[in-house]
């Protein structure tokens, strides 16, 4: 046995144990005759003490240890006396009378600490080293943790894990496919799974009706702090059930979590607001509760008055901030370049102060009378000390978009977005279908199986575009932590959804027939959502980007900068697959 405790359990009352302990050298300093080595294993750091005098020959060998060095070491456990507050094992130390170095080790290229002076590029190349840290170490303890208690929750509700394949077959639908070519079946690819999003309903037509898995899924998109090529969900599917049915049990998964996880103990049900409602008040399908600030519309107050901007805009609507009336003139032009960034895009901000006596001092005042100005206030509610903020556009979802990100940002900057306050809401009523202008057809807004309203389907012939889905997502603090439907099972109205959404019959069948077909087999009424693990284990770590919490991320341009994947692969390769490259110049 290498070790008999670990480098995180010695207290005080195990004084005078005499224990082995093995792990890494974590630094060593010589103080008169003494020699102290931190010892690191992932339980914690012990204090290792050799002292000359005893044992000269062992004080010596500790003394030219390494940082990173793997050692054993067997000694006797005793007080300290300088003791460490900030660490569970600073009232003890350990006198070493063995040491038997294990592994040497060449100095990492950055130090192995909570504040280390590796930049991300260098962390990211050597992440084997960076997840010795404790902060990404415990990010991947939390992952485990989330992973147990949701199969613990799942297991108690009767859910089965079945695993559904990675090399399946391409659905250009929604993100791109990643592909993998056959070597045996020539000119053919499998895609990996954006989703198992139709397994698990055939798996229901197999009459699994409650299944769930924990699986890597594969999108080819664009990254951002919470999107990964490669990203865990927590999937899972119902049958016999409804809307409401789903909703209650992953509300119920999701106290679990919080519960077993952060300990706070949810009692009241998730607030719940209509997609309309969310983009009209928040400019967003993923608005963050944490806080106020809900967009006040402002058309029939403002236009009309000769100043041109607001006269000729589709949307003129605004913000409280409460309290920020403080704002300087500089911290205003900086709020209004931001909006103005062409990442925002709109055109500039007007602001009004709410002072002291109650009136309304505004940047666009010798456009508007007090009186205006005064209700203006009143609809916000604003008072004394406020700050309103308004923007204006022709289009009026492009305005609301960019007023969600002014929102953000000031709740950012007012310290409003506070990471140990959770703001649990379903988003519900979906619209079915989007519609894209540069392609001149509609899009699923979920996924081309999710079921629209029952009410609604008439309109389905009619106004696609005003039908409503059987759709949920679930946001917390403003990120889409899960999302799910209740899917079509009738292979009827799925052929009318194909139609809809542009695929011939062929091209159906083509890509969808075995769904299709298995549904003419008795499938049962089904539906299911998806959680993101990674976003839902970075919101419990306080954490801004969900690379965090994976153990061996990609970087921003989809790399793997350790393994230095993605690469070239050697010509007998190509060969083999029958693949010829012929790069695009850009
Ligand atoms: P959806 O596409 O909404 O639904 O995905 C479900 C959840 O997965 C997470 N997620 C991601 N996390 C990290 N990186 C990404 N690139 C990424 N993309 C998505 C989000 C999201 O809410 N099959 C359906 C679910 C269903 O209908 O049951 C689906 O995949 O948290």
């Amino acid at each position: 046995m290498y070790r008999t405790r670990t480098c995180g359990n010695l207290r005080l009352a195990d004084e005078g144990l005499i224990v082995t302990l093995a792990g890494w050298v974590q630094k060593t300093r010589k103080m008169g005759g003494m020699t102290f080595v931190d010892l690191r294993d992932r339980y914690g750091i012990t204090q290792l003490v050799f002292n000359h005098e005893v044992d000269a020959e062992l004080c010596e060998k500790a003394n030219k240890l390494g940082r990173e060095y793997v050692i054993q070491v067997t000694g006797t456990v005793r007080e300290r006396s300088s003791k460490n507050p900030n660490i569970p094992t600073g009232e003890i130390e350990l006198v070493v009378s063995k040491l038997n170095i294990l592994n040497s080790a060449v100095t990492p290229p950055f130090t192995i600490e909570d504040d280390t002076d590796g930049g991300d590029d260098l962390r990211m190349k050597y992440r084997y080293l960076d997840l010795r840290r404790n902060a990404v170490r415990k990010n991947l303890e939390l992952r485990h943790k989330m992973a147990f208690e949701v199969r613990s929750y799942l297991d108690k509700e009767g859910f089965l894990e079945v695993e559904t394949p990675v090399l399946i077959k391409s659905t250009p639908e929604g993100a791109r496919d990643f592909v993998v070519p056959s070597r045996m079946n020539p000119g053919q690819f499998y895609a990996l799974p954006q989703s198992p999003q139709t397994f698990k309903q055939l798996l229901m037509v197999s009459g699994f009706d409650r299944y769930f898995q924990i699986v890597k899924c594969f999108r080819d998109e664009d990254l951002r702090a919470d999107r990964q090529p490669e990203f865990t969900q927590i999937d899972c599917e119902m049958s016999f059930v409804e809307q409401e049915d789903v909703i209650q049990t992953f509300e119920g998964m999701a106290k679990h979590l919080f519960k077993t996880i952060r300990g706070i103990e949810i009692k009241e049900p998730f607030q719940r607001m209509s997609w309309q409602d969310a983009m009209k008040y928040y400019g967003s399908d993923k608005p963050d509760l944490r806080f106020g600030m809900k967009f006040v519309e402002l058309m029939d107050i403002m236009k009309g008055h000769g100043f041109s901007v607001f006269d000729n805009a589709a949307y003129i609507g605004g913000i409280c901030a409460e309290g920020a009336a403080t704002y300087t003139r500089k911290q205003l032009d900086a709020l209004t370049d931001f909006v103005k960034r062409p990442q925002i895009g709109a055109k500039g901000m007007v602001y009004a102060r709410v002072e002291a006596d109650g009136n309304v001092k505004s940047s666009v005042d010798k456009f508007y009378s007090q009186e205006v100005l005064q209700q203006m206030k009143e609809a916000f509610g604003a008072k004394p000390g406020d700050l309103i903020l308004i923007l204006s556009g022709e289009d009026a979802m492009k305005t609301r978009k960019q007023l969600c990100e002014l929102r953000l940002e000031v709740a950012e900057q007012l310290g409003l977005r506070d990471k140990n306050k959770f703001a649990c809401l379903w988003v519900v009523d979906f619209p079915l279908f989007e519609w894209s202008e540069e392609d001149q057809r509609f899009y699923a807004m979920h996924h081309p199986f999710t079921s629209p309203k029952p009410e609604d389907v008439p309109l389905l012939d009619t106004d696609p575009g005003a039908v409503r889905a059987n759709a949920y997502d679930m946001v917390i603090n403003g990120v889409e932590v899960g999302g799910g439907s209740i899917r079509i099972h009738d292979s009827q109205l799925q052929d009318k959804m194909f139609k809809l959404l542009g695929f011939t019959e062929e091209k159906a069948q083509e890509q969808f027939g075995f769904l299709m077909n298995a549904f003419k087999y008795g499938a049962p009424p089904h539906g299911g959502l998806a959680y993101g693990l990674d976003r839902w284990v970075s919101l419990f770590a306080g954490l801004d980007s969900i690379r965090d919490c994976i153990a061996f991320p990609k970087n921003n341009s989809g790399r793997d900068v350790m393994i230095d994947a993605p690469s070239a692969i050697d010509d007998v390769q190509l060969d083999e697959l029958n693949l010829k490259i012929d790069i695009k110049e850009k």
